[in-house]
């Protein structure tokens, strides 16, 4: 019977991981139980930096972004001799149940600790490149879908002053789900996704035929998997001899107010880890699917690649003829 429950959050930060955090943390304490929080990710917990967290410690931090546990990326815990100091910090604390928070790395990490030292894990998926299969969606993605979209509406006004083409390169990874969601919604003229070969010379053609129509300005939207933003707009500009400019996101998209999206899925992700751990599993992931909360076998997780919807992508083409 799990008393005292671990959280942590390690690997890259997503906007409604302190909502996660928080539904987690009342969760637990409403069901009578502990909660330890863990500092730093990986590395705070073989450094033994970890607090008894209480109903006060996530007051106010529904509407932040960012992680009040912090996170760092720790290349020494593929090292079994650091994990093993990790295991003896997490019983000396007498952590009897971990929740995770993070993508596909910290998953993967998280469940070698559990096999390890027994401990039971469930993993809540975090990360603004929604990469992880056996679930729609995860915690920051919407979040990170419209703080791309503001800009790039922002972006648009200046492009039909100038009538210029502009590319902007948005996060993912090595996945396209990030830039076709923003690229389809901002109706963008061409979305470079790593798992769509369309060359820069597909672009030019779809950028042409446009121009032909009578459009005076474009946005390429490109996934930072697929290619450098100022490397395509060096090719168009050679190719179509516009003018084009460059805008890289970068890291605004991991930051900002969760939306409301991102809160519920949050809230509904860490309380359904408490209740999955009180009842005695472990190993599993939460997510969700069909508009449904659902826990996935974590093997099953690792095994599983998440496909591009490529009805949205070819949706996307069509509108920005
Ligand atoms: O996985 C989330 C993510 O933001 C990716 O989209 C991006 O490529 C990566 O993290 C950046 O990693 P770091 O924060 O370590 O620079």
């Amino acid at each position: 019977m799990v008393k005292t429950i671990g959280i942590i959050t390690p690997g890259g930060d997503a906007p409604g991981m302190n909502a996660a955090i928080r539904a987690v943390v009342r969760s637990a304490i409403f069901h009578g139980r502990k909660v330890i929080g863990i500092e730093r990710g990986w590395e705070g917990l073989i450094r033994g930096e970890i607090f008894e967290m209480d109903l006060k410690s996530v007051g106010g931090i529904i509407n932040h972004g960012g992680t009040i546990l912090k996170t760092k990326r720790c290349p020494d815990f593929k090292k079994k001799a650091f994990r093993k100091v990790a295991i003896s910090n997490l019983r000396r604390s007498g952590i009897d149940g971990l929740i995770v928070i993070g993508g596909d790395g910290s998953m993967r990490a998280a469940s070698l600790l559990s096999k390890e030292s027994g401990i039971p894990v469930i993993h809540l998926p975090a990360s603004i490149d929604n990469d992880i299969p056996y679930t729609d969606d995860t915690i920051g993605f919407d979040t990170a879908v419209n703080t791309a979209l503001d800009a790039i509406d922002k972006i648009r006004d200046t492009a039909s002053s100038h009538e210029r083409v502009f590319v902007v390169e948005v996060m993912g990874r090595e996945a396209g789900h990030l830039a076709l969601e923003v690229g389809l919604t901002a109706g963008a003229e061409a979305i470079m996704i790593p798992e769509v070969k369309n060359s820069v010379k597909s672009v030019c053609k779809k950028l042409r035929d446009g121009i032909s129509r009578g459009k005076k300005s474009s946005i390429v939207v490109l996934a930072e998997g697929a290619g450098r933003a100022h490397d395509v707009a060096a090719l168009i500009k050679k190719e179509l001899k516009l003018n084009v400019r460059v805008s890289v996101l970068g890291y605004i998209q991991r930051g900002g107010s969760p939306t409301a999206d991102s809160r519920k899925m949050a809230s509904c992700f860490g309380e359904k880890a408490v209740e999955l751990l009180l009842k005695g599993h472990q190993s599993k992931m939460i997510g969700i699917m069909s508009n449904k909360v659902a826990a996935t076998d974590i093997q099953k997780v690792f095994r599983g690649k998440k496909k591009i919807n490529m009805g949205d992508y070819r949706l996307a083409d069509k509108l920005s003829i």
